[in-house]
């Protein structure tokens, strides 16, 4: 009997976050830990394994071991390398998300060979950071079927601002339907022309909602919303509830075949004039095969500069890249 099955690989604050929300889904038979750290990997799996003698879990089988464990995942999640911190000497500032793309295309390029040598079927769903050439990487170095691999992109920076939205209007963010595009980090856009508030779209709202702060400029959207990973980052030192409850979410759209959309970041295929040369977040139905379908929106004038400018600092931290 097939029995559902996640591995997580990488567990500092992000995995180990994953790990745990994965945990209480209900969703896994069994989930495989692996780390660099073989001793920490161990412990993280002891630790949930644990847990599952209390009432609130399932009787999941979670181990530790190496990519052997891939071979029968359905779903695989890469949130190795190390994360984005707040700047010493500029402890209010905007950390830099680029600075790692060095370190972490070389981690990225091993985590994925590891995996390709047992499966090229599991749905791997990438974190580590500056994640869009993080996805560009595992997408288009080692042969696994397209719509198989993508990354959480800017379902997080959506989540922010749904969060925005729904403070300004004091009501629930599952009631705010929307997202950010472009780059995952500081240049990702809310494409305010398709956001819409319990059916009502964003520019008629002030007919039936009046805002407790002036949300109507996307450049100060914009800003709020970069500013937000950041009041985290530099409050705590890491993020880690966000982008994990992204990439859960994402997990239970493939396993269930939800069809659900989010935003999710992929190679573009001749999507806004591109082809093969960038990756980054546009809405994208997805369900047990992966990304099923990605939905290239029809974006404002505004939008469109944006993306431009998203695609080019992507393009740009790229480049650091090549080996
Ligand atoms: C975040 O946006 C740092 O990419 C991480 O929370």
């Amino acid at each position: 009997m097939h029995k559902n099955k996640l591995v997580v690989v990488g567990v500092g604050h992000v995995g180990s976050y994953v790990l745990a929300d994965a945990m209480k889904t209900g969703l896994f038979a069994e989930i495989g830990v692996i780390d660099i750290l073989e001793n920490v990997a161990y412990g993280e799996a002891l630790d949930q394994a644990q847990a599952t003698a209390l009432t609130y879990m399932n009787n999941v089988n979670v181990r530790s071991g190496g990519y052997e464990q891939c071979a029968d995942a359905d779903v695989i999640v890469i949130a190795a390398g190390p994360s984005v911190l707040p700047d010493p000497d500029n402890p209010k500032g905007e950390p830099d998300r680029t600075l790692l793309t060095k370190t972490n295309s070389a981690v990225i390029r091993e985590v994925m060979a590891g995996i390709v040598k047992y499966t090229t079927t599991a749905i791997v769903i990438l974190i580590t950071n500056p994640l869009d050439t993080m996805v560009y990487i595992a997408e288009n170095e080692f042969g696994y079927p397209q719509g198989r691999v993508f990354g959480t992109g800017t379902m997080l920076d959506s989540a922010r601002l749904r969060r925005l939205l729904a403070d300004s209007y004091d009501i629930d963010p599952k009631s705010v339907s929307g997202y950010m595009m472009g780059e995952h980090g500081s240049t990702a856009f809310p494409v305010l022309s398709h956001v819409s508030v319990g059916g009502i779209p964003f520019g008629e709202l002030a007919s039936y909602l009046q805002p407790r702060q002036d949300i109507s400029d996307p450049e100060t959207v914009k800003t709020r919303i970069i500013s937000a990973a950041y009041d985290v980052l530099n409050g705590k030192g890491w993020t880690n509830a966000g982008v994990a409850q992204s990439a859960v979410t994402m997990a239970r759209a493939v396993l269930l075949d939800e069809r659900s959309i989010y935003p999710a970041s992929t190679t573009l295929r001749g999507e806004y004039g591109h082809d093969g040369d960038v990756a980054l977040s546009m809405p994208c139905v997805i369900g047990r095969e992966g990304i099923l379908k990605r939905l290239p929106v029809t974006l404002d004038p505004w939008e469109s500069s944006k993306l431009g400018e998203s695609i080019a600092f992507i393009q740009a931290a790229m480049r650091d890249a090549k080996t």
